[in-house]
């Protein structure tokens, strides 16, 4: 029973007060409230069955103050405000919020993040630990499963996943329909509809699903990207190498040193989880419709694959690059980079790698990149890359600069990825498969963690409709209606 004119005043006055709320008839209890321990943000949660001081109206709208329950997250304390002044249907508030900034769409153990303060965790276990003591495959485990394998419970996992047979075979001719040209994000979208397919698993056993998941997703982008460079997929050198070495064998043709492989399941691990991003969120969304998993996770690499999320990778390269073929002798780098500023600042540009929707601070995933990068460049013989310069040089300014220290932007972790895999030699259009080969294990803890969730329904947001009313056809295309002024509102 929502009202349009009751539902927007109630959405504008929201926005007026700044409540991160989200009333879409959901319940959320107010036990959930208590995770998280550091950060500013504030929950607000209405009372489950608040008396209504002002008596409902003939439309069933509820004027007057309101107690909310609010929640520090910062201390956990809980206080009840009231809401004043705003005029809502307690069962339909409506709150409007463009790109979902401000709305909790579920309940989630998987990560945390502070981003005011730039904390990450994975369940709990902060991002620096584990990027110190963990690995890539222990991570996913953590992840998926909750709490850090046994040592025999790793091994058994490692071993099943290296022992997946990867269906290249089969698949293989599926890519024949995709020019080398294609975004390699569509052939991996492409290749793991297929996987879904062609894999014989027992309903149910999502263990195996998961195992064959993990198993396929290298070998299956490293196929990928045969196809786009127009080249066959090389022999493995070395059979019993681990889970990166194999990948990069199968993609690059060699082995690399372990401090290479270990920087690359480095940059696996950081982009494991990052809660409700983007393309999880995705998948979350189809996931709610109880959509399989193959279908969930080729909606999240359709997210994945746009230059705002982690397409971003392969944007800073790009704008790199650019800015690196603009330096001419009357013209040095230094010159170059701040007219590129200078165009970010008059909105012109983006200054890709930089920004984003949750930090508001250093991204502490591009910290861990930037401190390993000297190293692994160095180990790839590309200490010199004059990228590096000129990334460094933009990072400089841009925290010097009032533009970017008044909204907050910091590096974050597309930044300095692309420099690496840049180093290891890979076409910049396919980092994006990297970053989604990364990110596989949170998409698949987070549809797990969906599915069992007995709160979870099909995720169905609101619209505030701004179209015209009702109109008769043939005659009435004047488009004024009795709808029209609000649009003026919005
Ligand atoms: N360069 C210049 N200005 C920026 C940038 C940027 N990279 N990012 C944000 N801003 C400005 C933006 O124009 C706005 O300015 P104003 O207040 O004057 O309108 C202000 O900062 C707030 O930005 P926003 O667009 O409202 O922020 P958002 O939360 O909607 O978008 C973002 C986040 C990541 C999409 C954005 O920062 C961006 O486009 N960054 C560049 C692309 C990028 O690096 N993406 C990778 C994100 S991290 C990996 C991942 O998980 O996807």
């Amino acid at each position: 029973m929502i009202h349009q004119p009751f539902c927007l005043k109630a959405a504008l006055k929201c926005l007026e007060i700044g409540f991160a709320l989200a009333l879409l008839g959901a319940s959320l209890n107010a036990g959930a409230m208590e995770e998280g321990s550091e950060g500013g943000w504030r929950l607000g949660v209405v009372k489950p069955s608040p008396p209504p001081i002002v008596p409902e109206d003939e439309r069933g709208n509820v004027h007057g103050s309101h107690p909310l329950l609010v929640v520090e997250r910062s201390s956990g304390n809980r206080s009840e405000e009231s809401v004043n002044t705003v005029t809502f249907l307690p069962e339909s508030l409506v709150h409007y919020d463009p790109g979902l900034a401000n709305t909790a769409e579920c309940k989630s153990s998987i990560t945390y993040i502070d981003g005011e303060v730039g904390i990450l965790r994975y369940r709990g276990y902060a991002i620096e630990d584990l990027a110190r003591n963990s690995h890539f495959l222990e991570t996913a485990y953590l992840l998926i499963y909750g709490k850090l394998p046994t040592e025999a419970a790793l091994h058994t996992f490692i071993q099943r996943i290296l022992g997946v047979e990867p269906l290249l075979e089969p698949l293989s001719a599926m890519l024949s329909a995709f020019k080398p040209s294609a975004d390699p994000m569509k052939m991996l979208a492409a290749l793991l509809l297929a996987l879904g397919s062609h894999l014989e698993i027992a309903a149910g056993d999502y263990d195996a699903l998961w195992l064959q998941l993990l198993g396929n997703m290298p070998p299956l982008a490293a196929m990928a990207y045969h196809r786009m460079q127009g080249t066959n997929m090389p022999a493995l050198t070395n059979p019993n190498s681990d889970y990166v070495g194999l990948f990069l064998q199968r993609l690059l043709g060699h082995e690399f040193s372990p401090e290479v492989v270990k920087a690359l399941d480095l940059i696996f691990l950081l982009h494991a989880d990052h809660e409700q991003n983007c393309s999880t969120s995705t998948l979350r969304m189809i996931g709610s419709s109880k959509a399989d998993v193959f279908m969930s996770i080729v909606g999240a690499i359709g997210a994945l694959s746009g230059p705002l999320h982690g397409g971003a990778n392969q944007a800073v390269i790009t704008m790199l690059e650019a800015l690196a073929a603009q330096v001419t002798l009357e013209k040095p780098i230094e010159a170059v980079v701040a007219e590129f500023i200078s165009a970010v600042k008059n909105k012109e540009r983006l200054l890709m790698g930089f920004g984003h929707r949750v930090y508001k601070n250093y991204d502490p995933r591009a910290t861990q990149l930037k401190a390993m990068l000297p190293q692994v460049l160095e180990a790839l013989r590309q200490a010199e890359d004059p990228l590096l310069k000129i990334a460094l040089l933009l990072e400089g300014i841009a925290l010097e600069d009032e533009y970017f220290i008044k909204r907050k932007l910091y590096p974050n972790v597309d930044f300095y990825s692309g420099l690496v895999f840049k180093a290891l030699g890979i076409n910049p259009r396919f980092y994006p498969v990297l970053f989604a080969i990364g990110r596989l294990p949170g998409w698949v803890a987070h549809y797990w963690e969906q599915l069992q969730d007995p709160q979870q329904r099909i995720c169905r947001p609101q619209q505030v409709y701004t179209g015209e009313g009702l109109r008769h056809y043939p005659e009435d295309t004047s488009g004024v209606s009795e709808l029209a002024p609000f649009k003026a509102l919005l």
